[in-house]
């Protein structure tokens, strides 16, 4: 992996948000994955200024997000399609039918994962996938344990993930126990992989997934089996490697 030490989570947004400038401008409809949670935000506020300063049209830009909780209404302020439309279709202009979010409603969950691998699918596949990372080590909701292989599917969120994400809700016990999450096989299939990481906190979970041993029980380093992936961290974040 290409690994790229920042001063903060403003240059890291900006670097990528260059990148993805670049893609679009290169591929009009470039299918993008995104990412939700506290890290892409700075990527997605650069994105933001990056489309107005530019005027690059992303009318047909797509996208696919990572994961969703299930069993949250679709219009709850904190289920992912929300944030999805809060952070990134609204503020971007994108045309909102081309963004796809899995389904996590319990009607027909049987069939939200494969309905998703397929689109995804007839995409022709993510251009780019943006990553955040978990405390222990996830990316996507893969939590430790999941299989490389794994496609989009219903996923338990552990106690450490629901207590990280428990800042977006009143409380822990109001954090969905259950997730529908690209798989790993479904995030190592994206051409390019660009993982952000900020802060002490992940620091551990960066260094095992660029360095640590390539493992089902470590699911970021899952990364070390793809081609093409840039990790953007800062100088925290970057504590933990060698
Ligand atoms: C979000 C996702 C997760 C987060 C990870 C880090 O769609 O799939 O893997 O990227 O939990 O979350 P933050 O960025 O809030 O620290």
């Amino acid at each position: 992996a290409e690994i790229v030490v920042v001063p903060d989570q403003k240059q890291a947004g900006e670097l990528a948000a260059q990148s993805i400038v670049d893609l679009i401008a290169s591929r009009p409809d470039a299918v993008l994955g995104l990412a939700t949670g506290s890290t892409p935000l700075a990527l997605y506020r650069a994105l933001t200024a990056r489309v107005a300063e530019t005027g690059i049209d992303v009318a047909h830009v797509r996208g696919f997000a990572l994961d969703e909780y299930v069993g949250l209404p679709a219009d709850h302020p904190e289920s992912y399609r929300s944030v999805i439309t809060r952070e990134v279709v609204e503020p971007l202009g994108l045309t909102p039918s081309l963004i796809h979010v899995p389904n996590g409603a319990i009607d027909g969950i049987e069939h939200a994962g494969p309905d998703y691998e397929r689109a995804i699918a007839e995409a022709g596949g993510v251009d780019v996938q943006i990553l955040g990372i978990g405390t222990d080590g996830h990316i996507g909701f893969n939590e430790p344990g999941s299989s490389f292989a794994s496609a989009t599917r219903v996923k338990t969120l552990t106690e450490q993930t629901r207590r990280d994400n428990a800042r977006f809700f009143p409380s822990e016990a109001d954090v969905p126990m259950h997730c529908i999450t690209q798989g790993l096989g479904t995030i190592l299939r994206a051409k390019h992989l660009l993982l952000l990481a900020f802060g002490e906190g992940k620091a551990e979970a960066v260094a095992g997934a660029v360095e640590g041993p390539v493992s089902a029980s470590n699911p970021g380093s899952a990364i070390q089996l793809h081609p093409h992936v840039t990790v953007i961290v800062d100088e925290a974040a970057a504590s933990r490697l060698q």
